[in-house]
């Protein structure tokens, strides 16, 4: 297991522990299921995704009240894994859990497919800049479980390019090359690199999101740095009049970053699109023009 799906499983076992949170019982499927010996493919990869501080698992994944993950892919019929194939207990919190089955933006993503309600937040924020074209090349960093990835299939067509990074696994998508390693090691930056073959890009998206450990002053100084490797990595990357998107918190760091994207960029938006939740501190910062240096 990767350091950081290490320590979000320890955070969350650990948070749950302190609050004395109930953890829900486990569904009718899911007995049905262990008793006849069932096993559902596939789901382990997905019980460690999930991070930041927009609802945790509820902002990377779409799951049914039982804990099913519910993974659609445009064109292919919907259909729902198991979250805890081993049959332990589900690990989400009675809280957690009711926000989720009571949240609009996770009614949509299952209605029309997205694999997570964070798709809302590329369209809303797609539209409101400008941002996507059909032919345009892309990268997105911080992809999974892949809803912006789907977003981005539907909207760059058949001639786009798409490379998506992340440090969990992503079910494949058509069209997406994908690179799975940490984005802070050097290691994962080559491999990306690599898949780039030489190709400057469009648009650089990170919805990069560290697991969030409680301690505000280290999630927040985490949230940016991951901002500036994103930062950095466009100053490489982006065609001259490329456009970057940064998911960062808003605290200390975030006023130094926005003045960085300032320095290289046309124009800067501190955006806050209506599915990212209220209670949450993320803000996406948009610069449109890159200017080389
Ligand atoms: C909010 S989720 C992204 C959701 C995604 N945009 C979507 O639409 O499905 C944030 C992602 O950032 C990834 N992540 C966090 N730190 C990372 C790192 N250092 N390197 C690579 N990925 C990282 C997490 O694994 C997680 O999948």
């Amino acid at each position: 297991m990767f350091p950081l799906a290490e320590e979000r499983h320890r955070d969350r076992n650990r948070r749950q522990r302190a609050d004395g949170e109930q953890r829900p019982a486990e569904c009718a499927p899911c007995i049905r299921a262990k008793q006849s010996g069932e096993k559902e493919a596939g789901a382990g990869a997905r019980y460690a995704a999930g991070s930041g501080d927009d609802g945790d698992f509820g902002d990377s994944h779409v799951v049914c009240l039982h804990g099913h993950f519910l993974s659609t892919i445009p064109g292919m019929r919907a259909r729902t894994k198991s979250l805890n194939p081993a049959g332990k207990k589900h690990k989400f919190g009675k809280a957690w859990m009711h926000e989720h089955v009571s949240d609009h933006w996770v009614h949509e993503a299952q209605r029309l497919g997205y694999r997570s309600r964070a798709a809302f937040k590329l369209i809303e924020l797609a539209a409101r800049d400008k941002l996507l074209r059909p032919g345009m090349s892309v990268v997105d960093l911080g992809a999974a479980p892949g809803s912006w990835c789907q977003v981005l299939r539907g909207q760059v067509g058949p001639r786009g390019r798409i490379v998506a990074l992340d440090l969990l696994p992503l079910e494949p998508i058509a069209g997406v090359a994908f690179v799975q390693g940490d984005f802070r090691e050097k290691a994962t930056l080559e491999a990306l690199e690599a898949a780039l073959a030489g190709h400057k890009v469009d648009l650089v998206l990170s919805d990069l999101a560290p697991n969030i450990s409680g301690i505000e002053s280290a999630d927040q100084a985490r949230s940016v740095y991951l901002g500036e490797l994103a930062l950095e990595f466009s100053f490489a990357w982006l065609q001259p009049g490329g456009d970057l998107v940064v998911k960062a918190f808003q605290g200390e760091g975030f006023a130094e970053l926005q003045g960085a994207f300032r320095a290289r960029f046309d124009r800067v938006h501190a955006r806050k699109p209506k599915a990212s939740r209220d209670r949450s501190r993320e803000v996406f910062l948009v610069g449109k023009g890159f200017n080389p240096a």
